[in-house]
């Protein structure tokens, strides 16, 4: 019988299958692990070596050693699928561990916006109106010339022009204006419709006016244009009183004093009393008011026999600085997200 060689002999396989399932148990994960296994049962492993050899045995050595590299290739292959199943679980633990979802960690939300005090007072300002059961309407920014002064018995050359100063837009005979406020609606109203008429115009407005604590270039007003039969001052100041406190609460107190303009006759300046945030308190001039004067009713094809009315006009941003106690208007028209976030969510 022909000598087996050295490594086909029980000692030298065992010896392989030893250090191959050493190093099984020494690898300490799945890639680690896959490197062992190219090792110790690739095509150049030792064990592959040896089982190639066996062709070239004789009968009853190919038999023994047969059996024997069939039995170490068994013992290494199954210790291998156990440390995968090991290194399974743990790299499994591992990956729960790391992307663990803590439910309660504080999130990052993007920082929400808020509506403008202007765009909220608008609309309440049109709610109260609503409730009185008058109507809400619009009139155009850019405005003929003619129903922002002229319908209004505000003549060319009439004084009462540079009482508001006016933006006009392209040469004097386009006699297009931005409207100084929302008085022309009035106009528009009257000559498209018939009595009775009850209105509140929310909208812009432009002056060229210098921009201050109290005053702004593009700002808004609020006309109220009520015509009925019969209708007399004292609605005016009933209208006035439940619109203040719709917006100020039952403890508003407003005032009115003679004043003058050529829409109306006769006419009021209307104060409103504000408590600032220091603990003053004074009268502050919130807006104009009067009876339609009666040349108006005419120019807008209202008789005046017939009928009378009342209206009033009130600067928006005025009423939100009572509101909210806001000390001067440009913060209102700066733009500043820190401002809408702290007055844009309406406390009422
Ligand atoms: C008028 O505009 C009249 N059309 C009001 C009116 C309507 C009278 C109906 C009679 C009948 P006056 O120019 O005073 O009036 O403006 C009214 C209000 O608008 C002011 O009281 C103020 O609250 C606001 N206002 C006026 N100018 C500015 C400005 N530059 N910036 C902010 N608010 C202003
Ligand atoms: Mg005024």
């Amino acid at each position: 019988m022909s000598a087996l060689p050295n490594e086909l002999q029980a000692a030298a396989i065992d010896a392989t299958t030893k250090s191959a399932l050493d190093e099984i148990a020494k690898a300490s994960n799945l890639e680690e692990l896959k490197e062992v296994k190219l090792r110790h049962v690739g095509d150049k492993s030792a064990i592959a070596l040896a089982n190639r050899q066996i062709g070239t045995l004789s009968a009853e050595h190919k038999a023994e050693v047969g059996a024997r590299i069939g039995k170490a290739r068994q013992i290494i292959n199954q210790a291998f699928d156990e440390r995968e199943k090991v290194l399974d679980r743990i790299a499994l633990n591992q990956a729960l561990e790391t992307e663990r979802v803590d439910i309660t960690e504080a999130l990052f939300s993007p920082l929400a916006g808020a509506r403008h005090p202007i765009s909220m007072i608008s609309e309440r300002v049109a709610d109260v109106f609503t409730a009185m059961g008058w109507e809400i309407k619009e009139g155009p920014e850019l405005e003929a010339e003619w129903l922002n002064f002229d319908a209004l018995n505000i003549p060319d050359n009439h004084p009462a022009r540079s009482m508001q100063d006016t933006f006009y837009i392209g040469d004097e005979n386009s006699h297009l204006v931005l409207r100084t406020h929302t008085s022309p609606v009035q106009a528009r109203v009257m000559l498209s419709s018939t009595p009775p008429i009850y209105v509140g115009v929310p909208g812009r407005v432009f002056r060229t006016d210098e921009l201050d604590a109290t005053h702004t270039p593009v700002f808004h007003q609020v006309e109220a244009l009520a015509v009925d039969k019969g209708l007399t001052m004292a609605d005016l100041r009933g209208t006035l009183d439940h619109f203040a406190q719709a917006l100020f609460g039952p403890h508003a107190k407003t005032r009115l004093r003679p004043s003058y303009f050529p829409f109306t006759e006769p006419s009021a300046e209307l104060d409103l009393w504000f408590e600032d945030a220091k603990g003053g308190a004074r009268w502050i001039e919130w807006g104009g008011c009067g009876m339609v004067n009666p040349a108006v009713l005419l120019a807008c094809g209202i008789d005046p026999e017939e009928y009378s009315g009342f209206a009033f006009g009130v600067g928006l941003e005025r009423t939100a600085m009572f509101r909210h106690t806001i000390t001067d208007m440009r913060d209102i028209v700066e733009g500043d997200i820190r401002f809408s976030r702290q007055f844009g969510v309406d406390p009422l």
